[in-house]
């Protein structure tokens, strides 16, 4: 397996195929030894010298007049604040006295096949076959506090996951200020910072800073991971491309408050850590309790940026996303949010379902605006009851009709949040989240739901549950379209509340996990405001997350980009709409629309009965592409060729199937240039013996990795094209 341990030299070696994570065990201290390219296994004594303990200053016990140099110095796996590192701690402990100060030394560890579970939380998986663990545990005997650093090698791929646990094995509370899950101290190599920022309707776009002295970060304490920064930050080598230099990425499995950072100190180390956020976060841990962090999963490639990406999308399709349509081709649905917004009712919603039907969409969404009396995103929110005024006759009539025409049916819901005008918050004022005397702020016109109390999450469950049991309803798109404020909670004591962002993300996870377990066979789709909540937490839970409000099909070139980064093709949610694009009024041809959304889990976002007949026969030619290439799509390794953020013209990318037997290639020709010809783009991933047949002709792998193809220049902007290579 492959995990060692030489207990002579202290040292543990992590391997996984093309990697190995050294870490070194000097009086006591864990220390960071290597993380790269694999070390043959058995070359102990070749690595220790990374700890540089021989070096000035020396370690405690030779020279304990200069501790405070050694803390300073030593590349901590698990930093702790207040004895003398100064570089920023990974563990903060506030004692009852109010002392923050923390040291826990090496005690004993375990390694064993397979991975725990994380409980109440969202995280990988993966059988004893497939993966082998090392737990080391560190105490620290002021404190009574023990502190657990798990690490899970996985045998086939590149992927190592952390975690930790807190314990108080004592009677008195401490109190846990910070914890991040996983912190690495490493050599600077010229390191950049990549990241994904963003707005609404412009999520996660590739961000890559060099990393100067200091600290550099990017978090989120809007109560989700948010639509301004992703829980991803990779260190990259200079000049990374797609397949040269190297990348260390971490990837947070939590949909809240986060924070990753890197810190470069005065001997050019950089120390890169990632968990939740510590700005208004503090855990009361009382004796005998513990505390589970979130995991954070780190990948390593020695061979660029699309090799991290192949591997997040392997271990994600693979160890995290457990969705019966995990492998499954999604039903082709039409969603009537951008088609109607608030204004509609059963009638338009079967004349949409009819025409749908006739062009071969499979299943119908009914999106916000179906309950109480909700006309505008004014009021309602919490009243899960059917609007009869609108859907005349109930909800289960409808779903029978829509059933009838021959679509599934699924439905919209917000289940974390209460509208000031609405009966549920008239009923109980104090469930919304809140500080006692202080207004709530509003966003869109609602607060949220103080989901720490366990009768407001049970009522919530109820509300949602009893609709899904009143008809036969085969998808959920579970919306969230406001980040927390005013953080109270009548739930928690004072030295309680700054529990409450990660107490309340506890409560939607045990929400999605209570919907997931009672409606197995319900594709649930989760979405915030468009793509806030775009993460590895939610992935847990949802096979598909709605990746963005804009649907225009440039914005989501770039959109789908930073998310492809790390999340596989097959859980991005992603629509035709209708033109001028609703977010950016740009007006693009159908089919670039097309090709775009066919990249993610398609459907259509518009009005259905009012396409024209020629539009009507390119939706017909999508749905067949979709039955054609889905398998591919969703399923294949998928390659970067060109990007349009770094092209300015042109964007490319290529989906290849594991046995190297078919591609399929992506093309938009973004803006036009005069008098240009063709242009040449090289493909990759092929199997460079393979003969490839492309309309009629045929091309050797290497030809085309090599030499490339040529692809004709058109008048016009947002042109593009699907060409599929199919092996001998
Ligand atoms: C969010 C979603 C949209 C739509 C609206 C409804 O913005 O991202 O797709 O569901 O809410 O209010």
């Amino acid at each position: 397996m492959g995990i060692e341990f030489y207990k002579e030299e202290q040292l543990f070696l992590l391997h996984t195929p093309n990697t190995t994570y050294g870490i070194g065990i000097v009086e006591g201290y864990v220390g960071h030894l290597y993380y790269g390219k694999r070390i043959k296994k058995g070359e102990r004594e070749q690595l220790r010298y990374l700890l540089r303990v021989e070096e000035q200053p020396r370690t405690p016990s030779v020279n304990e007049r200069e501790k405070n140099t050694f803390l300073d110095t030593f590349p901590m796996e698990y930093p702790e604040h207040g004895m003398g590192d100064y570089r920023e701690a990974a563990l903060c402990i506030r004692s009852e006295g109010g002392h923050f100060a923390s040291e826990s030394l090496y005690e004993k560890h375990k390694i064993f096949k397979g991975k725990p579970k994380i409980k109440g939380m969202p995280a990988s998986f993966g059988t004893e076959e497939e993966c082998e663990t090392l737990c080391i545990t560190c105490f620290d005997p002021v404190l009574s506090m023990r502190v657990e650093l798990y690490y899970t090698v996985f045998e086939k791929l590149n992927v190592i996951t952390r975690h930790v646990v807190i314990k108080n094995e004592g009677t008195r509370p401490f109190y846990i200020e910070k914890v991040m899950s996983a912190s690495m101290d490493l050599d600077d190599e010229k390191f950049s910072l990549l990241s994904l920022h963003g707005s609404w309707a412009r999520e996660r776009h590739i961000q890559i800073v060099p990393i100067g002295y200091g600290r550099q970060n990017i978090g989120s304490f809007r109560g989700e991971s948010s639509h301004q920064e992703q829980p991803f930050v990779a260190l990259v080598t200079e000049g990374i491309t797609e397949e040269c230099g190297e990348v260390y990425g971490m990837n947070f499995v939590y949909s809240g408050n986060f924070q990753a950072q890197v810190e470069k100190d005065q001997f050019d180390r950089i120390r890169m850590f990632m968990g939740i956020h510590p700005d208004g976060f503090c855990w009361k841990l009382e004796g005998q309790e513990e505390f589970v962090s979130p995991e954070v999963v780190m990948v390593y490639s020695a061979n660029g940026l699309g090799a991290m990406t192949r591997t997040y999308h392997d271990f994600y399709r693979n160890h995290l996303i457990r969705s019966p349509y995990r492998d499954k081709k999604r039903p082709i649905l039409i969603n009537n949010w951008e088609a109607t917004y608030f204004d509609f009712d059963e009638k338009k919603l079967l004349d949409i379902a009819r025409e749908a039907k006739e062009l071969g969409i499979e299943m119908l969404v009914m999106d916000d605006g179906w309950f109480g009396k909700r006309n505008s995103d004014n009021c309602s929110l919490g009243d899960w009851v059917v609007n009869e005024n609108k859907i005349h006759g109930g909800l289960k009539k409808l779903v029978d009709e829509v059933n009838e025409i021959g679509l599934q049916f699924g439905i919209w819901f917000e289940p974390e949040m209460i509208s000031p005008d609405s009966d549920l918050f008239r009923k109980y004022p104090d469930w919304a989240i809140h500080i006692p005397s202080r207004s709530i702020t509003q966003s869109r016109a609602q607060y949220v739901l103080d989901l720490t109390r366990k009768e407001i999450v049970d009522y919530v469950y109820e509300s949602v549950a009893s609709i899904l049991r009143s008809a036969n309803i085969s998808y959920v798109k579970w919306d969230m379209n406001r980040q927390l404020t005013t953080i109270g909670s009548l739930n928690l004591s004072s030295d309680q509340q700054g529990e409450l962002y990660h107490r309340y993300m506890l409560g939607v996870y045990e929400l999605q996990d209570r919907l997931v377990t009672e409606f197995p066979n319900i594709l649930l789709e989760n979405c915030s405001g468009g793509g806030a909540r775009f993460d590895p937490g939610m992935l847990y839970y949802s096979p598909q997350i709605w990746c963005s409000d804009d649907t225009d099909a440039v914005e989501r070139l770039l959109i789908q980009e930073g998310t492809a980064l790390i999340y596989p093709l097959s859980c991005i949610g992603a629509h035709v709409s209708v033109c001028p694009n609703h977010t950016v009024g740009r007006n693009t041809p159908f089919e670039t629309r097309g090709h775009v959304a066919l990249c993610g889990t398609f459907g259509y976002e518009l009005d259905i009965t009012k396409l024209t007949e020629e539009e009507k026969e390119i939706v017909k030619h999508q749905v067949s592409d979709y039955h054609k290439y889905n398998d591919l799509i969703r399923q294949g390794d998928y390659y970067r060729l060109v990007s349009y953020r770094e092209s300015r013209y042109y964007d490319s990318w290529l989906i290849v199937n594991k046995e190297k037997t078919k591609a399929l290639l992506f093309d938009v020709q973004v803006l036009a240039r005069p008098n240009r010809r063709s242009r040449r783009l090289r493909l990759k991933g092929l199997d460079e013996n393979r003969l490839y047949k492309m309309a009629g002709k045929w091309y050797r792998g290497s030809v085309l990795m090599n030499a490339g193809i040529l692809i004709p220049e058109e008048q016009g902007d947002f042109k593009s094209r699907v060409l599929l290579f199919e092996g001998e």
